[in-house]
Parts: C-alpha cells; sequence; structure tokens
C-alpha cells in the first residue's frame, strides 16, 4: 500500500521508547508498582513506525501488544533492567522518548521467601533508582534528541522545565491532571509541551494515538 506513497518523513530514524510502569520486588510474590497503564508509550511506538522509524519500545509490565513489525519490543521488569536495556538501546539511536513510569524507590533488599504476617507494623526500606532519562542526557551526542514526560501536582510548569533542563531534554511533555480524562489508565490525554529553546505548545484534550501523532510532528519540527 506504501508503493506509490512519498517516502515516510521518519524513515531511517531508529526511535527508542520507554513505555509502562516499573515493578520493583519485594518477595516472591509482592511488588511496588504504579498505574501507568503503557498505552501512551506504546501510541507513540505505533506513530513513529507508520511514519517509518525503527523502533526499540521498551516494556515495562502492561496488558498491551504492538501491531508494526517496525517495533522491536523488549519487556523488563524492574527500572534496573529498564536503566540496561534502555541506555544500550539509545548508543545507536537517533532519539530517545521516555515515557516509562520509573519507580523512583526499590526495596533496598528482596526478601527469598514470601513475608508472613505477623500482627505487627511492616517497613520496607526503600533505595533509589537511576535515572533513566537524566542518564541518556549526559551521554547524548548533539545529533541525537532526547524527551521526556512529567506529571506534576503542584508548580507544573516549573517543575516541568527544570526537569526538562536538569535531564538535558530537547523538550518535555507536561500532563494535565487539572482535566478528567487526561493521564495515567485513560484513553485520552490533554498535553502541553515545553522545548528547550523556551517554545511552548498547549493541546487540547484528544485521544492518545492524537496527542502521539502532535508530539512527533513537535519533534520532526526540531529535527528538520
Ligand atoms: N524518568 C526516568 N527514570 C527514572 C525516573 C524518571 O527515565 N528513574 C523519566 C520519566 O520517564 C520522565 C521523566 O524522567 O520522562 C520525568 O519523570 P518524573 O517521574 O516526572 O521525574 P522524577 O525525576 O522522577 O521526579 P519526581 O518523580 O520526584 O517528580
Ligand atoms: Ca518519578
Amino acid at each position: 500500500e506504501d508503493f506509490f506513497s512519498k517516502k515516510k518523513s521518519l524513515t531511517g530514524e531508529k526511535i527508542v521508547i520507554t513505555a509502562g510502569p516499573t515493578y520493583e520486588k519485594i518477595d516472591p510474590v509482592r511488588f511496588i508498582g504504579n498505574y501507568s497503564s503503557g498505552k501512551m508509550g506504546f501510541a507513540l511506538a505505533e506513530e513513529c513506525a507508520e511514519r517509518g522509524a525503527e523502533v526499540t519500545l521498551i516494556a515495562g509490565p502492561v496488558s498491551l501488544n504492538s501491531h508494526n513489525s517496525s517495533i522491536r519490543r523488549v519487556d523488563v521488569e524492574t527500572a534496573e533492567e529498564m536503566f540496561r536495556e534502555t541506555v544500550e538501546a539509545f548508543k545507536n539511536a537517533s532519539v530517545g522518548i521516555m515515557c516509562a513510569a520509573v519507580a523512583d524507590f526499590t526495596p533496598a533488599s528482596t526478601a527469598d521467601v514470601k513475608i508472613k504476617r505477623t500482627g505487627e507494623e511492616l517497613s520496607i526500606a526503600l533505595k533509589p533508582t537511576r535515572d533513566i532519562a537524566a542518564a541518556l542526557g549526559e551521554i547524548k551526542k548533539p545529533e541525537q534528541k532526547l524527551i521526556g514526560f512529567a506529571l506534576e501536582t503542584h508548580n507544573e510548569v516549573f517543575n516541568a522545565q527544570e526537569k526538562m533542563r536538569r535531564k538535558n531534554l530537547d523538550f518535555i511533555v507536561l500532563n494535565s491532571l487539572q482535566d478528567k480524562g487526561a493521564g495515567f489508565r485513560c484513553d485520552t490525554n490533554k498535553i502541553t509541551i515545553f522545548g528547550i529553546d523556551g517554545e511552548k505548545r498547549e493541546y487540547e484534550m484528544k485521544s492518545k494515538a492524537a496527542v502521539a501523532a502532535d508530539i512527533i510532528d513537535f519533534l520532526e519540527a526540531i529535527m528538520h
């Protein structure tokens, strides 16, 4: 069907996308996780693949399928596994899109056997995970682009722009929490994009597929 159509806009680009939550093991049957569905990251993967890119989709535990044969999917569970796979894949990529809701903390140790009920209070010591986006920001070459996401409950514009600078991103996508029907577990999303050169672009509430198209349009505009 593509035979007569013009060359696709992302042909030749290698794009690494992280998506979904991570699960951090407490014991053999329990984990710390979050409500990320992975839908936004998977929508971005489909959009990039449809535009001709070769996509590596580093997916945390999600119940989603990718449909395009140009998407190479790498399933991971923990923040540490996601870190290793993403850093490796970014080395020969042109773009990184950090869409995963990576755990910020992981149990300091994982119990070998199921923790038993005692009737007493239980505390679990947590240690910080590594910041994947920040690590890519440090190894990023001038010709590579790096995109991040932010979801904030307060001072959202300030915090999003601070994250963009601290992690050396080219732009950051702020998910609005103000509106019902946006963000986690939803099929729709309302975003604002902040660029490193001071650009600000606000979008209407849309399906995650349409939001993905807006984000990739913004990416293409800064690539060309
Ligand atoms: N991110 C990442 N690795 C982490 C944590 C976050 O790659 N260990 C990425 C996210 O995928 C997102 C961006 O960093 O693109 C911002 O994530 P966010 O959770 O908003 O930022 P944090 O730096 O973790 O700050 P906090 O959660 O304390 O607000
Ligand atoms: Ca975080």
